[in-house]
């Protein structure tokens, strides 16, 4: 038996949902991460302070009684975001980031922005007071190729937007190509990316392995064989400026298994399972902890958190469920495809343990 503890991993890009799907999912996240980013797209988006609050609220009215979860919340960019409203969000504590959806880019964007030079004075704005911008980066233009978006987004986008406020915060949210882990490199420590647990484990030909799998189908697509490899080696490298955000996107599973399937993939339940086994895989185990627990809270100013989590290998595999059930009907889990042997103690289990046998 093998057995590693960690500070407790935070979650940067995560989505939630809202209602019943809010309830059945919250508490896989919860487990075992301490804070998570909460993405805004909702529908109707989070764009102001009040709705910030209330969802956080929600959030955290979803919460098992033992659990321990920090909600960070996050306001949807559009063209008509007011600098100032924005502003005393971020101050009052309401928002920790705002979040840049090209228009029409991927799940319920449509209220996204348009074009960047609409949100111009936000963005300066933003670089002033230190609000970072987190940014699904991909064009939207139908003519380029799917598996193109994010590298040209690079070129067309974040480059020059880097280049004109290299203060502003950028997190490029779930990095999928070995362009973007160079760019982000070549940047100044002013921007970071956040790398999912999926796009460290699958690859293009994952989702068309012996017909369509619409459960491996996400936005940003995963993409070559070598990208996933450039991923990997940025996640496992220890550097500050990657750390982990799982994008982990519950979707019912009538909806991702329909003529037009939604992108989003459920990865939470088993999320840690498969990071130690990636790391494992690239013997890395012991740069594990700067990817999950201590590189995202130092780019975001915060401390890293004080509880652990334990993770054991163990002969017998993690019994992952096939799907979880809600109201709504069943939300299907992120399979690796491959038996995970790295079972997850909570924070709560460790610190039980630490009472029983200090
Ligand atoms: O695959 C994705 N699903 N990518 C996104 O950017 C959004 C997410 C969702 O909300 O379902
Ligand atoms: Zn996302």
């Amino acid at each position: 038996m093998q057995a590693l503890e960690i500070t407790t991993p935070d979650d940067w890009h995560l989505h939630l949902r809202d209602g019943a799907l809010l309830e059945a999912v919250l508490p896989h996240t919860s487990a075992q991460f301490a804070r998570a980013i909460v993405m805004p797209n909702l529908i109707p988006p989070v764009r102001t302070a009040q709705q910030a609050q209330a969802y956080r609220q929600r959030i955290l009215n979803a919460l098992p009684v033992r659990h321990t979860f920090e909600p960070l919340m996050t306001c949807y960019l559009t063209d008509s975001t007011d600098p100032n409203s924005l502003s005393e969000g971020f101050a009052g504590g309401h928002f920790i980031a705002a979040k840049l959806y090209p228009a029409g880019a991927t799940t319920n964007s449509d209220s996204g922005v348009s074009h960047v030079k609409h949100i111009q004075a936000v963005l300066e704005r933003m670089a002033e007071i230190g609000m970072p911008l987190l940014v699904h980066g991909e064009v939207t233009d139908p003519d380029i190729d799917v598996f193109d978006r994010e590298a040209v987004f690079i070129e067309q986008v974040l480059s020059p937007l880097h280049a004109r406020l290299p203060q502003l915060k950028i997190v490029f949210e779930h990095v999928t190509t070995a362009d973007a882990v160079d760019f982000v490199r070549s940047c100044a420590s002013t921007v970071a990316a956040t790398i999912t647990t999926h796009h460290l484990m699958i690859n293009r030909n994952t989702i068309f392995k012996g017909g369509v799998r619409p459960h491996y189908y996400c936005l940003p697509i995963a993409k070559r064989e070598c990208h996933r490899q450039a991923l990997r080696a940025a996640a496992t490298s220890a550097e500050g400026q990657f750390f982990l955000g799982t994008d982990s996107a519950p979707h019912l599973q009538s909806f991702k298994e329909s003529a037009c399937g939604c992108a989003g993939l459920f990865t939470a339940p088993n999320a840690l399972s498969c990071l130690a086994h990636v790391f494992e895989e690239e013997t890395a185990l012991e740069r594990l902890e700067a990817f999950t627990s201590l590189n995202g809270p130092a780019f975001y100013g915060l401390p890293a958190n004080r509880t652990s989590v334990r993770l054991i290998k163990r002969n017998t595999p993690v019994a992952v469920p096939k799907e979880i059930m809600t109201p709504d009907g069943p939300i299907v889990i992120f399979d690796p495809q491959v038996p995970l042997h790295w079972h997850v103690e909570s924070p709560a289990q460790v610190a039980k343990r630490r009472e029983l046998c200090p």
